[in-house]
């Protein structure tokens, strides 16, 4: 600290500095820089939210010695909590401690004051907070009959006093239980407040007598074929529980088109389908809360994601007219509701926020995706694919974004393939084929050992060996095309039935036999087609967006969901499901639509960036383009017919090409599928 200046003081891992007279409390210093720091209590010491560490040395970058010295002594506060609920010794709290000297302070992401169960749910990324809902501990004047101010508004003018809210808005059932609540408690209470948009009326939204210390929001991506729901807390930004369900709308139809053919049909269908994910929902919520021990009341702030159909659905509203062009959306931007309105069986006033949806087939999960991955903060131009039975494609990156989903079917889901089957275990899902005797080893989901490795037949026995899931078929396909067994224009090669028994006669074309068992798992030429139509719509898709932008390659790609989360890029590429791009800068990156609906949870400025975003994309309509169809034919072949795959060549042998006469190629004939 130079002679005369005031202490300089570092706020990690924001980066955020500036100089503050000693005395100092390093949660004003905070929030001077606009560093979120959580404090339910207003600095009573109470709540044990505003814990810091200080970092110890020389940081010479940024010209810091920082000590733990240089903050004021241990106080009887912090000893006090210490004592109660525990605190590290390394820990301070920000409200209670005050600046005394340089410091570089960390603000840890695990203030985690109550002992919830936390589960490995994340992806370990931190997201800054901004959250749209708040806890506010304040203390109440007593009534005075000289002062006829009503209790509520004693309320409303404590919240001012003590935390700056102005101009707050009450939910109508305050009135009739203020009264009893203040008196609870001698007077002190824990507000809870929601405020969206930054510039929008605050709302008290509950009131609990004394100190709540935690409030929990939801997360939830309602997939066509799963829904994966998280619990988190809004206090400390952890996840605290998740849990999976398979969509229950599933019984009225598999693909997302059958189910607004359902609608369409059965005038009662739309109801029915709406209440049965409503009611998943909230069994969902009751597991999640059951696992932490958290009471369902204190979750305040939900936030959903899904395709444009579930969207409507799980809001409740008519999806007939997105089975059609123009496929119209009742609502493409964000939506704000009243949890008590969708019926989720939350805290009363809890409210519910919906990510936009991009277009009419390309939904508010593509949005939470693009959200989480950021093709639209990029220098480079990003390729972010969401592959389903319709493949949503965004791509671009900081100055322009464009979208379009692509009907790839449900074969990369094992559907429609003879051996196909959902990832499950005995599923294989790993698949190397030796080119010189063709055999093959493969791994099935349950071990990690391979087909040729002591104790895999043990092993197995455990399940069985049932099928191939998703990323088994991208990789048997691949290998096959590698081994050459098949050609570059996907028909397998009967010449090799002489030399192995794995190729078989199917009829008028031949098949590859991957495991002779019980049951027989065969790959046959149908697959290898089914395959080849999913891929094109796929990579067609992905290039028209390339022409769109005016590029012929891409920089990063990014492969989400639940099929992008195992498929190995490697195989990707060979297979020509996406463009030729460097090994390192293709990434699978899990489920990016829930990543993306935590962060619209923890931070409302993420819902106005992405909204922001949704209302920039510009939208492709891959049935109008007429190159789509070109581009459709040219993918067929693996990797493609007419592109160079140069940086694919550097890492693999790809084989020279062979093409086979006498099958169709069924160039031009493929199905149209809106949605996923
Ligand atoms: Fe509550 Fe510091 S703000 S303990």
């Amino acid at each position: 600290m130079n002679k005369g200046q005031d202490p300089l003081v570092l706020f990690m891992p924001a980066g955020k500095r500036g100089r503050f007279p000693v005395g100092t409390p390093v949660l004003d210093a905070a929030r001077e820089l606009g560093v979120y720091v959580e404090s339910v209590c207003g600095g009573r010491g109470i709540c044990g939210r505003c814990q810091i560490t200080v970092a110890e040395g020389s940081f010479a970058k940024h010209g810091i010695t920082s000590s733990v010295e240089n903050l004021s002594e241990f106080s009887s506060t912090e000893a006090r909590f210490k004592s109660k609920r525990g605190l590290p010794d390394d820990r301070r709290l920000s409200c209670s401690a005050t600046i005394q000297g340089d410091l570089v302070v960390d603000i840890p992401a695990d203030a985690a004051v109550n002992r919830q169960t936390i589960r490995k749910a994340d992806d370990g990324r931190e997201i800054p907070r901004n959250p749209a809902l708040h806890c506010c501990y304040v203390t109440v004047e007593q009534p005075d009959m000289h002062k006829p101010l009503g209790d509520l508004d004693r309320l409303a003018k404590a919240l001012e006093a003590e935390w700056g809210w102005t101009d707050l808005k009450f939910d109508p059932h305050l009135p009739a239980t203020v009264q009893q609540t203040l008196r609870k408690r001698n007077w002190e209470v824990t507000a809870i407040i929601h405020q969206d948009e930054e510039t929008a009326r605050p709302t008290l939204i509950g009131l609990y007598p004394g100190l709540l210390n935690e409030a929990f929001g939801i997360a939830c991506d309602i997939g066509s074929t799963t829904i994966a729901l998280h619990l988190v807390s809004i206090l400390s930004g952890l996840t605290i529980a998740s849990a999976g369900a398979p969509n229950p709308q599933i019984r009225y139809g598999e693909d997302l088109m059958s189910r607004v053919s359902y609608v369409m049909m059965n005038p009662e269908g739309r109801e029915g389908m709406t209440r049965a994910v409503r009611e998943a929902l909230n069994n969902l919520i009751t597991e999640v809360c059951d696992q932490a021990g958290v009471n369902r009341t204190h979750i305040f702030d939900l936030v959903f994601v899904g395709n444009p159909i579930m969207h409507h659905l799980f809001l409740g509203i008519d999806p007939t007219e997105l089975g059609g062009a123009p496929f119209a959306l009742a609502v493409s931007g964000a939506v704000h509701a009243p949890a008590s309105s969708l019926d989720l069986d939350v805290n009363d006033d809890a409210r519910v926020y919906v990510l936009p949806c991009i277009a009419g087939h390309v939904g508010a999960d593509a949005a939470a995706a693009t959200l989480s991955e950021g093709p639209h903060r990029q220098d480079d131009i990003m390729l972010l694919v969401d592959v389903g039975t319709n493949a949503e494609i965004v791509l671009g990156n900081k100055d322009r974004v464009v979208a379009a989903s692509s009907p790839t079917g449900p074969a990369f889901e094992g559907a429609e393939i003879s051996c196909g089957q959902r990832a499950a275990p005995g599923a294989i899902e790993r698949v190397r084929i030796d080119p010189v005797t063709l055999e093959p080893k493969f791994r099935i989901i349950g071990t990690d050992k391979w087909s040729d490795e002591l104790g895999f037949e043990e092993e197995a026995t455990k399940f069985g060996i049932t099928g191939v899931c998703g990323s088994g078929i991208i990789e048997v396909v691949a290998e096959m095309f590698l081994a050459g067994i098949i050609s570059q224009d996907g028909v397998i090669d009967g010449s090799l039935a002489a030399k192995s028994d794995r190729i078989v006669a199917d009829g008028r074309t031949y098949s590859y036999v991957l495991w002779r068992g019980d049951q027989q798992l065969v790959v046959t030429q149908n697959d290898i087609r089914a395959i080849q139509l999913a891929k094109a719509a796929l990579y067609a898709g992905v290039r028209l967006l390339m022409d769109r932008l005016g590029i012929n390659s891409v920089d990063k790609i990014r492969l989400a969901g639940a099929f992008g989360s195992f498929i190995d890029p490697k195989y990707a590429m060979v297979l020509g499901l996406v463009p030729d791009c460097e090994l390192e800068n293709i990434k699978s990156v899990g489920n990016a639509a829930g990543a993306g609906a935590k962060m619209a949870l923890l931070n409302r400025t993420y819902r106005r960036e992405i909204e922001e975003t949704v209302r920039k994309i510009e939208k492709i309509e891959t049935a109008l383009e007429k190159s789509f169809q070109e581009h459709f034919v040219n993918a067929m072949a693996f990797p493609n017919k007419v592109e160079p795959f140069p940086k694919l060549a550097t890492f693999v042998d790809l084989p020279k090409v062979k093409v086979s006469a006498g099958i169709d190629q069924d160039n031009g004939r493929r199905r149209r599928r809106r949605v996923r």
